[in-house]
């Protein structure tokens, strides 16, 4: 496996393997690989010739006060597991070539972006839609795997990609969760032994959303009711938002029908941590 930081070496190396006619799978990360990630790069590894894993903790989305400073990382661990993942390069160019001085020109979705995160993170898709565009630039993809965790980011990349008419296919896979239901995120690592513990409230509630859905609610204010007083019965669980939304506008649902999304974001001490659950109701 290859390790490249340099942009200008990382386009060549795209260009030159298209040219042999090869495909290439591109997963944007910002390092300290878990589960969720090497899923994806499994799944690049499967339908590519060349797969590329970019590593860059990207600082124009995150918000002042943010965990940017403290983002995790481990370089060499990221390696040796995107390698026996099937990854053929790691693509982790600096902050400075990303963004050179001067630097004035942005990418923003100016819909979808505006619900569920964008609320408290007003400039966070700019942010990843900016940078996933810089990284489709460089390093060319055929196809980018990116994960249902983060269900809105998935959605503003699709809308990104059918409006500016981007040559690339966009492959949204699974959330991977810990056995206790957590979905792995690369924020788990801030949380206390406690706090751990208190983070399965995220994935508990939408389960119960799913049971009452089960047994026939479909008025979504119940829903979120009842998800709300669950997390907020968890000892340090402060809500950012529950919101129950049409699964590809983002509006929000009053009546549960169709393609629904009951998106959460949770702060559990400092740490923020966001789940979704995704509903089709289309048999009623
Ligand atoms: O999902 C992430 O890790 C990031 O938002 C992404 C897509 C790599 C852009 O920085």
């Amino acid at each position: 496996m290859e390790l490249i930081t340099d942009i200008s070496k990382m386009q060549a190396f795209s260009l030159s393997a298209k040219g042999e006619g090869k495909r290439i799978g591109l997963v944007p990360t910002m390092g300290y690989l878990h589960e969720g990630h090497l899923s994806l790069v499994r799944a690049a590894r499967a339908a590519s010739d060349t797969v590329v894993v970019s590593i860059f903790v990207n600082p124009t989305q995150f918000g002042p006060g943010e965990d940017f400073d403290r983002y995790p990382s481990d370089l060499e661990r990221d390696k040796r597991l995107a390698e026996e993942a099937g990854a053929d390069v790691i693509f982790h160019p600096s902050a400075g070539d990303m963004y050179p001085q001067g630097f004035s020109t942005y990418v923003e979705e100016t819909k979808l972006s505006k619900h569920l995160c964008g609320l408290s993170r007003p400039t966070h898709f700019r942010g990843v839609t900016t940078v996933v565009l810089k990284l489709f630039n460089i390093v060319l993809p055929d196809a980018a795997y990116f994960g249902q965790k983060d269900a809105q980011q998935a959605l503003i990349i699709k809308r990104m990609v059918r409006d500016l008419n981007l040559p690339v296919r966009i492959e949204v896979l699974p959330i991977i969760r810990e056995e206790d239901g957590l979905a792995l995120s690369s924020r788990n690592e801030y949380l206390s032994p406690e706090q751990r513990g208190q983070a399965t409230v995220l994935y508990g509630s939408l389960v119960q959303a799913a049971r009452l859905i089960g047994s026939g609610e479909r008025k979504a204010s119940r829903i979120k009711e009842a998800v709300m007083d669950m997390i907020e019965s968890a000892g340090e669980a402060r809500i950012d938002y529950v919101s129950i939304v049409n699964r590809d506008t983002l509006d929000d649902a009053e009546e549960l029908r169709g393609n629904i999304l009951i998106a959460l974001a949770v702060f559990i001490g400092k740490t923020r941590l966001i789940d979704n659950l995704e509903l089709n109701l289309t048999e009623e």
